[in-house]
C-alpha cells in the first residue's frame, strides 16, 4: 500500500517525549527506507527559534542518542524534512499562521494528510483546543477521502470520569476515527504475534478456555526504578503507570475472542468486549486479593514526597465475567527495581501436567510452550519437563522501542487504528482501575515495602495462600 503524502506536526517539539521517542524513532524509519516518500516534519512550540536552529536541535537530539553511531551524510537528508512554527499556545495568532503555511504548502507541493502528534502534556489541551485556527489547521489537512489525524499519548485521565472529560475535550475537534491513542505495547512484536498464534492455528483454541486453563498471569518486572521521574511518578504508582494500560492490553490480547476479521475495528471490537468483562476483586476481598509495596529508599528520590504511600509493586487477582473465563485466575503484578527483568504473559493449563505458554517480551522476546514427556531412551521410564522455545529476531533494547514508536507512526499515517486504543478501551481500563485505587486510598490494603533488587514483595503476597 502506498502511505498518503504527510505531514507531521508535532504539538511540543522541543519537549520531552520529542527528544526521547518522536525524534528518534522517525530518524530509525528514515534509516530503514520506512518514511513516505512525500513525507515532512512541522515542530510546533512556544520557542522562538528559526527552522535552521530547529534542525540544529533535532540534529543535536541524535548526536546524543546515537552514542557515535551517526551517518551524518544521511543526517543531512533527514533534516531537510524538518521545518519550524512557533506557536503561543494561548494566542491566535499562531495557530493562524500555521495554518496559512499549511494551505500555502498544499498549493505549492499538492495537497498531504495532516497528522498532528499532541506530544504535550494534556492540560495544556483545552488551551490549543479552543483555538479557530487549530481547528482550520485539522480541517484543511483532509485529503483523498482520509481525515486530519490526531495522536495522543497517556495518561489519558487518571480515573474513569477525568479520561470522560478528556475524551469530551478530544471530541470537539476530533471524531473517534481521527484518534490515535497509544499504547506502545500494542506495537510489540511479541504481542502482535499473540493474535496470529492464537487464531491463524487451530492448535490451542479449542482448549483455551476455563474448562482447560486454570490461570493467566500477566507480569511486568522491572529492575529499573523511576529514575528522575519522581514527580509525576509518586502522582501516578505503578499500577496507573503500567497496570492501567500496557498490562490490560497485554490480557485482552491473550484472553479475547476470534475477531470477525483481523481489521482494527474488529479487533478492537473485541479487546474492548474482554477488557469490559474484567472484574476487581470485590471490597471484602481486598485485603487477601490486592497487594501493594513500595521499595525502600523511595522516599527519598527527588521529587517524591517524603510521606508518599505510592506504590512501586503491585499484584491484583481479577477474573474475567464471562462464561469462557469465569473462575479462571488472573494475575496481574508489576514493580521497579526488582530482583530481575521479566516482561510475560504466562498461560498456566490444568491438571495432569500444568503445561503453560509463555509469551515473554523481557529479557528475550519469546514463545515457550512447557510439556510433560517420557524421558529419553527405550529403556528409560518416568517422565521430564521439557519446551519448544521460539524466539522472535532480537533487536537491542534501544533499537526495539525506535522500532515499536515507529511501526505506530507508520500505522498513524496510514490510517491503521488496530495498534491504538479505542476510547471504551480506556474507559473499561479504568472501571477496572478505580475500585482498586479507591481500596488503595482507603487503606482496605496496607501498604507494604520491600528491599530494591530483591524478591521480598513478591513472597509477601505470594505467602498469601488466598492470592493464588
Ligand atoms: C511506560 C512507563 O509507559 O512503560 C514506564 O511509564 C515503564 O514506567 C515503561 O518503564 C515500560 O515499557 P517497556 O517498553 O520498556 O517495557
Amino acid at each position: 500500500m502506498q502511505s498518503p503524502p504527510t505531514t507531521l506536526i508535532i504539538f511540543g517539539a522541543t519537549g520531552d517525549l520529542t527528544v526521547r521517542k518522536i525524534i528518534p524513532s522517525l530518524y530509525f524509519l528514515f534509516e530503514n527506507s520506512r518514511l513516505p516518500a512525500n513525507f515532512s516534519v512541522i515542530g510546533v512550540s512556544r520557542r522562538d527559534m528559526s527552522g535552521n536552529a530547529f534542525r540544529d536541535f533535532v540534529a543535536g537530539v541524535l548526536t546524543n542518542s546515537s552514542r557515535g553511531n551517526l551517518d551524518y551524510r544521511s543526517l543531512d537528508r533527514f533534516l531537510d524534512i524538518f521545518t519550524y512554527s512557533k506557536v503561543e499556545f494561548q494566542e491566535e495568532a499562531g495557530y493562524q499562521e500555521l495554518a496559512r503555511t499549511l494551505d500555502m504548502r498544499d498549493r505549492s507541493h499538492g495537497k498531504t494528510n495532516r497528522l498532528l502528534y499532541m506530544a504535550v502534556p494534556p492540560t495544556i489541551f483545552p488551551t490549543i483546543f479552543a483555538h479557530s485556527g487549530f481547528k482550520k489547521i485539522i480541517e484543511g489537512g483532509s485529503v483523498g477521502g482520509l481525515l486530519a489525524r490526531v495522536i495522543v499519548e497517556k495518561p489519558f485521565g487518571e480515573d474513569a470520569a477525568s479520561a470522560q472529560s478528556l475524551e469530551q475535550l478530544l471530541s470537539t475537534c476530533f471524531t473517534e476515527d481521527q484518534i490515535y491513542r497509544v499504547d506502545h505495547y500494542l506495537a510489540k512484536d511479541i504481542l502482535q504475534q499473540i493474535v496470529d498464534f492464537r487464531f491463524a492455528n487451530n492448535l490451542f483454541e479449542e482448549s483455551w478456555d476455563k474448562d482447560a486453563i486454570e490461570s493467566v498471569h500477566i507480569r511486568l518486572w522491572e529492575t529499573l526504578g523511576i529514575e528522575k521521574r519522581g514527580n509525576f511518578y509518586d502522582k501516578i504508582g505503578t499500577f496507573k503507570d503500567v497496570g492501567q494500560n500496557h498490562m490490560l492490553e497485554m490480557l485482552a490480547l491473550a484472553t479475547m475472542d476470534a475477531p470477525k476479521s483481523f481489521d482494527a475495528q474488529d479487533l478492537r471490537a473485541e479487546r474492548i468486549k474482554v477488557l469490559q468483562k474484567l472484574r476487581p476483586p470485590q471490597e471484602k476481598d481486598m485485603a487477601t486479593h490486592a497487594f501493594r509495596a513500595q521499595h525502600e529508599g523511595y522516599r527519598s528520590i527527588e521529587g517524591v514526597d517524603p510521606n508518599s504511600t505510592t506504590e512501586t509493586y503491585f499484584a491484583v487477582r481479577a477474573e474475567i465475567d464471562s462464561p469462557r473465563w469465569s473462575g479462571v485466575s488472573i494475575f496481574l503484578e508489576s514493580g521497579k527495581r526488582m530482583h530481575e527483568a521479566r516482561k510475560e504473559i504466562i498461560v498456566t493449563f490444568k491438571k495432569p501436567f500444568q503445561n503453560t505458554i509463555t509469551f515473554r517480551i523481557e529479557p528475550r522476546e519469546e514463545m515457550i510452550i512447557e510439556f510433560m514427556s517420557k524421558k529419553r531412551g527405550i529403556f528409560e521410564e518416568g517422565r521430564k519437563k521439557r519446551e519448544f522455545r521460539f524466539s522472535l529476531h532480537e533487536m537491542d533494547a534501544g533499537k526495539q522501542y525506535l522500532a515499536e514508536y515507529g511501526k505506530m507512526i507508520i500505522e498513524a499515517i496510514e490510517g491503521d487504528q488496530k495498534l491504538f486504543l479505542n476510547k471504551e478501551e480506556v474507559a473499561a481500563a479504568w472501571h477496572f482501575t478505580d475500585p482498586i485505587i479507591n481500596a488503595w486510598k482507603k487503606n482496605l490494603v496496607p501498604l507494604a515495602s520491600y528491599v530494591p533488587g530483591s524478591d521480598e514483595a513478591i513472597h509477601s503476597f505470594t505467602q498469601n495462600p488466598n492470592m493464588l
